[in-house]
């Protein structure tokens, strides 16, 4: 056994899936990101999902206020939109303008659901943890959508600087 640093230790966890998160403002107005760190924290009802965000970021002031957000889950269809709205920040630029990306109404909350994501996860905001420079947002959710035939895209690292995604 090898003693490493932490950051050798977590790429040891890849490949892993990434989720977009998305939420809402005041005037619906839809935003969203990229998680790579995400669970599912609970067995039975209520069922629960968490995902840790920066506090650095846009998103996270969305969930604090709207209390509410959506977990879709990418396919090699969205990788583009994966590398953008994991690039860029809401603060910046409307990135659901600007990709175009497909949305359908959700049922219980106001925030989209992602019309081509494999997995779509309506949730209502049941309590954050702070974790450093990351806030844990643990949504109980209240609706899930699957596209049946579609399959999940893995992040499979970096490779000389330059984010490796394949579909599983
Ligand atoms: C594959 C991938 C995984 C990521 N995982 C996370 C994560 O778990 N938590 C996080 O805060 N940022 C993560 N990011 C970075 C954010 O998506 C990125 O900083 C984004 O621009 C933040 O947008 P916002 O400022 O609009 O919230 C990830 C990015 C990529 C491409």
């Amino acid at each position: 056994m090898k003693k490493v640093s932490v950051e050798k230790a977590f790429d040891k966890f890849k490949p892993e899936s990434c989720v977009f998160v998305i939420s809402v403002d005041k005037n619906s107005g839809p935003s969203g990101m990229i998680a790579g760190w995400k669970m599912r924290c609970s067995w039975n009802v209520p069922f629960y999902f968490a995902v840790a965000l920066s506090k650095s970021g846009h998103t996270h002031t969305l969930i604090e206020q709207s209390k509410e957000f959506v977990v879709a889950v990418p396919n090699k269809e969205l990788e583009k939109q994966v590398e953008f709205f994991g690039s860029v920040s809401g603060k910046d630029i409307d990135k659901f303008k600007v990709s175009g990306i497909e949305t359908a109404p959700a049922k219980f909350i106001r925030s989209p659901l992602l019309k081509k994501a494999t997995i779509n996860l309506e949730c209502k905001l049941y309590k954050q943890i702070d974790s450093g420079d990351h806030i844990i947002f643990i949504g109980e959710i209240l609706a899930c959508y699957i596209n049946e035939n579609k399959k999940v895209l893995l992040n499979m690292g970096k490779l000389k600087g330059k984010r490796i995604f394949k579909e599983f």
